[in-house]
């Protein structure tokens, strides 16, 4: 099946569970699907209901799709997503992106925690994400393209909205603290980076490192949607302190720093 018929497909099922139709997707990074909580008259679908919806595997993700109101306009939150690590293609990671925009969303709010590889950085900054580099030796859009869904070789010269990114400025601004904004690299994972790996993407212009987002971005560029992306460091990258990283560390800055980040994801909206 073309896969915008699946899109389509798994867009229908979800409109057949609501009225609701959302303006803005958001993707929550890791422990950060409590802003679900936050949604008000919030409809619930499993991602294993979803036709064609791949299902997540990890730890802290629960694996559904919300559908509701948040600061008073339509969203649809995906509460855990699918990374490449978990054996997930590239096209599998953004087929939720895709299913989003054809159910209404034309903006895209995309969160992440990510190791801080800028050594201006501390554990629990919040950073814009301004730029990205695709370090996971794939490409959402590999394959036949289905014009349908966008063309065949897409812009990518704005990713991340630069009209969203100051009004998320002022957004922290006038919620009394700062963002830092850099670029983000993201790598196929599961492991950490080597020291040496850091030392490289810190001369290739990178800030933070992560295991996300990008192919997520690709594929909602090609979709013509909006894109913000906002990281939490929630540690620094390998080689910068005289410590190993974990998983543990990265759970407990996100929720050192959760209110501050879900007060900005929700002082941005109407976006
Ligand atoms: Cl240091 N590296 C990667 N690849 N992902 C991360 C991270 C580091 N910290 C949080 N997520």
């Amino acid at each position: 099946m073309l896969k915008a018929a699946q899109v389509r497909e798994a867009a229908d099922y979800i409109l057949g569970k609501t009225g609701i139709k959302p303006e803005i997707g958001l993707i929550m990074g890791s422990g950060l699907g409590i802003l679900g909580d936050h949604i008000e008259n919030a409809v619930v679908i499993p991602y294993a209901d979803i036709p064609h919806f791949p299902i997540s595997t990890v730890e802290g993700h629960a694996g559904e799709l919300m559908i509701g109101t948040l600061a008073g306009r339509p969203v649809v939150l995906m509460r855990g997503r699918f990374h490449m690590y978990e054996g997930y293609g590239p096209d599998l990671t953004a087929f939720p992106v895709r299913v989003m925009k054809a159910i209404g969303a034309s903006k895209l709010v995309v969160t992440n925690a990510a190791g801080g590889v800028n050594t201006n950085y501390s554990p629990g900054d919040l950073m814009l994400i301004a730029d990205h580099i695709n370090f996971q030796g794939h490409n959402p859009l590999v394959g036949p393209n289905d014009e349908e869904l966008g063309v065949r070789f897409p812009d990518m010269s704005q990713p991340y909205s630069k009209r969203l990114r100051e009004v998320a400025a002022g957004v922290a601004k006038e919620q009394g603290f700062s963002l830092q904004e850099g670029v983000y690299i993201a790598v196929l994972g599961p492991s950490y980076e080597t020291p040496a790996e850091i030392r490289m993407m810190r001369v290739l212009g990178a800030d933070a490192v992560g295991m996300s987002t990008v192919s997520e971005v690709i594929a909602a560029n090609h979709s013509g949607m909006e894109v913000i992306g906002i990281s939490c460091i929630s540690n620094m990258a390998s080689g910068i302190l005289d410590q190993p990283l974990s998983h543990n560390e990265v759970m407990e800055t996100t929720e050192r720093v959760k209110s501050r980040f879900l007060g900005l994801v929700k002082g941005l909206i109407p976006l």
